[in-house]
């Protein structure tokens, strides 16, 4: 059987990890977040102290990077990441290292690669649009700003954040905007991509939406 490819694309908090995990459990089959490989080049470069502004030297550092998933884990350089690339120093300087187009160029490839090897639902901003135009299914997550901004401060406050859920709007706003805003392989629903509203909606209504749709 030819390998299943399952595109989740959305804005920040929409729910698409959450939804895409379960998915993957569902099918068997391999999850990949794609955004724990920015966030993980993010994490890197900020503990090398590289200027995130510094396009060059981020590139480089993205060059000289081994991506890697196991078992639905991300590693870099042989090291698996886990809390360390979800903190908000990472989510708040992740959009600027994800704007640029080698950075992407990178991330891309191994995101192909493991599409041609294995069935997967990967999510993201992109996949849908531009890192697997031909993807099986395609889901497009969204949510309002207030709803994803709870759900973001729910999780922070229990990792022990102290920070307020008008500064959370604030931040998923601004990420949003510099996703779809920026030139290369924007956030952008592919024409072709069901549309899934999960404001006030649960987990599991949301993942039978999308599982009802899937035809194995
Ligand atoms: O889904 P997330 O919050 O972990 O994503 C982190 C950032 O990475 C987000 O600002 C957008 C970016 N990203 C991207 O540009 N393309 C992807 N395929 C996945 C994430």
């Amino acid at each position: 059987m030819r390998n299943l490819v399952i595109a989740v694309d959305g804005p920040a908090g929409a729910g698409k990890s959450t939804i895409a995990k379960i998915i993957a459990n569902r099918l068997n089959i391999n999850y990949i977040d794609t955004g724990a490989m920015y966030r993980a080049i993010t994490y890197k470069c900020l503990k090398n102290n590289i200027d995130i502004n510094n396009e060059e030297e981020v590139v480089k550092l993205a060059k000289d990077t081994d991506i890697d998933f196991r078992d639905n884990n991300i590693y870099i350089d042989g090291n698996i990441l886990k809390e360390e690339i979800r903190t908000m120093e990472v989510s708040n300087n992740v959009s600027n290292v994800a704007k640029i187009k080698e950075v992407r160029y990178l991330m891309v490839d191994v995101q192909r690669e493991i599409g041609k090897r294995n069935s997967v639902i990967l999510d993201g901003r992109d996949i849908g649009s531009y890192v697997f135009p031909n993807a099986d299914y395609k889901f497009y997550l969204v949510a309002t700003p207030e709803e994803r901004g709870q759900r973001r401060f729910k999780e922070l406050k229990e990792k022990g954040y102290e920070t307020t859920l008008e500064e959370i709007i604030k931040d998923i706003i601004k990420r949003d905007e510099i996703d779809s805003n920026r030139e290369f392989a924007p956030l952008v629903k592919a024409d072709d991509a069901i549309e899934i509203d999960t404001t006030g909606k649960t987990i599991d209504d949301v993942v039978e939406s999308v599982i009802s749709k899937i035809n194995l």
